[in-house]
């Protein structure tokens, strides 16, 4: 099956073009730029299909390197399938995901590992791959490490935070760190100072201040900000590649940015909710309402001015990469079990179908421009997590993972009923993005469509990753 997309705008970091794009199979056979009218001509006469994209971006089909689909948090587990997760996120125009596999303490890591298998296995619509969570830094996992390299999973999450749960203290990390500068996968790091944040909770409910506000306001940016700092510290002294998650503190970012400026090889990401969404405007909402957006590390406050300087730091790349960390959970019966104790809400923000969009509405509203929206949304994380060579980039022999971008379209998000997340809400009800994803395709298969579905589950494959292609 051979489908010619024409008269499109190719949008690559790199730079836009008129071309079109020729799909053969599942991969891309060629791009050709407009003006070649006869070759044009006989190509369109005799492709399967002819796709008009006149007046429309064609892009690489969104990489969200960060999503939970399915994960035990708090009690419950996030309430996306591999199955409604993936679907959403082709609605929303993202053709692959890189989920985390979670080892806790106690468990072997590649039991962890098998289990996510298993959860994902036929049941995801668009490519995916795995990181690795390690809960329990010791002889076995960090044996675990290397092996899990060789299998394609070339980056672990540790975390910082959520001391008693996942948190690893830093002669863990510094060991973890050790093994990763040793195989060359990368380091991901949840920067919170769990310790500090754990005695400020206990203080807050024990004053009486049980809201959800109080979520964020027992993670002050300092936690943020102090755990950075020793992480980048950590990775310094072990010469490991250092990937900090699901950034929020301007004052974090700086730090990173003071070290990459050094040279070293230290990255950073963020995610939608913290360049739009905030403490006073979501989190503080009447009565339990702002349980909808808690999450970690947490919505800041509009009055110390991180969202400007976020977005200016991914102009400078001192951010990298636009993930989603979509980790969802329903109002009813799930966050609702931090009902009188903001600490028993289940953090996470879904946002796996909007993603692309959200960015997009930065380019209109002059934050970053269209080459950037590509780079951060795809072609990075595929960079960055051993992937480019099949997905990132509009380019012959890349897998046919393209989105149809509409400028002049518009979508209207919200509202649990126009949204394919298996939530009973949306964190992002009431926003109106000016763009639409027109049309999606998934190693050559078309599908989103017209506003219509035509993927399958199953459809999805397992995807071995490489090593970063940033590590030097
Ligand atoms: O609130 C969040 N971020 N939930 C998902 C787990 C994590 O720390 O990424
Ligand atoms: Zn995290
Ligand atoms: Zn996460």
């Amino acid at each position: 099956m051979t489908v010619l997309i024409k008269n499109g705008t190719v949008v690559s970091p790199t730079g836009i073009i008129n071309a079109d794009v020729l799909v053969d199979g599942e991969r891309i056979a060629a791009v050709l730029t407009q003006g070649d009218t006869s070759l044009g001509a006989s190509l369109e006469s005799t492709a399967d299909r002819v796709i008009d994209a006149a007046g429309k971006y064609v892009i690489p089909g969104g990489v969200d390197c960060h999503t939970h689909m399915e994960v035990p948090f708090g009690g419950t587990f996030a309430s996306d399938t591999f199955e409604t997760g993936t679907r959403a996120a082709a609605w929303g125009g993202t053709t692959t995901i890189i989920d985390f596999a979670v080892q806790k303490q106690g468990e072997r890591v590649q039991d962890g590992l098998a289990a996510w298998h298993e959860r994902a296995r036929g049941e995801c619509h668009i490519d995916y791959g795995f990181h690795q969570v390690i809960g329990g830094v010791d002889d076995d996992s960090l044996k675990a490490m290397d092996e899990l390299v060789d299998e394609g999973v070339t980056s672990f999450k540790l975390f910082m935070a959520y001391p008693g749960v996942f948190y690893s203290d830093d002669g863990q990390i510094l060991r973890a760190m050790q093994t990763a500068s040793n195989n060359g996968s990368m380091i991901m790091m949840h920067a919170e100072n769990g310790i500090a944040i754990d005695v400020l909770i206990a203080q807050a409910l024990a004053e009486g201040k049980t809201d959800p506000k109080y979520h964020s306001l027992t993670r002050p940016w300092e936690t943020e900000a102090e755990a950075t700092n020793r992480a980048i510290m950590l990775a310094r002294m072990t010469g490991a590649p250092l990937y900090i998650v699901h950034m929020s503190a301007k004052q974090a970012v700086k730090i990173l940015q003071e070290t990459r400026d050094q040279g070293w090889n230290v990255f950073g990401e963020t995610c939608p909710q913290y360049l739009y969404l905030s403490l006073e405007d979501q989190l503080s909402q009447p009565g339990f309402e702002g349980a909808k957006w808690v999450c970690s590390t947490p919505l800041r406050s509009k009055a110390e001015h991180h969202q400007d300087e976020l977005w200016k730091y991914l102009r400078t790349n001192d951010l990298s990469v636009v993930s989603t960390d979509h980790c969802p959970f329903c109002f009813k019966e799930q966050k609702e079990l931090g009902l009188g104790d903001f600490s028993k809400i289940p953090n996470g923000i879904g946002t796996v179908e909007h993603r692309m969009d959200l960015i997009y509405q930065g380019v209109v509203d002059g934050q970053i421009t269209l080459e950037r929206w590509v780079e951060l949304c795809a072609t990075t994380p595929a960079r960055m997590f051993g992937l480019y060579g099949r997905k990132g980039a509009i380019q012959p022999g890349f897998d046919a993972d393209i989105v149809i971008y509409d400028p002049a379209g518009r979508t209207e998000i919200g509202f649990h009923k126009t949204h394919h997340m298996n939530m009973d809400h949306s964190a992002w009800e009431g926003v109106v993005i000016d763009g639409h994803v027109d049309t999606v395709i998934s190693r050559g298969r078309v599908v989103v469509e017209n506003n219509e579905y035509h993927g399958a589950k199953g459809h999805g494959q397992y995807l071995k990753r490489g090593l970063s292609q940033y590590l030097l």
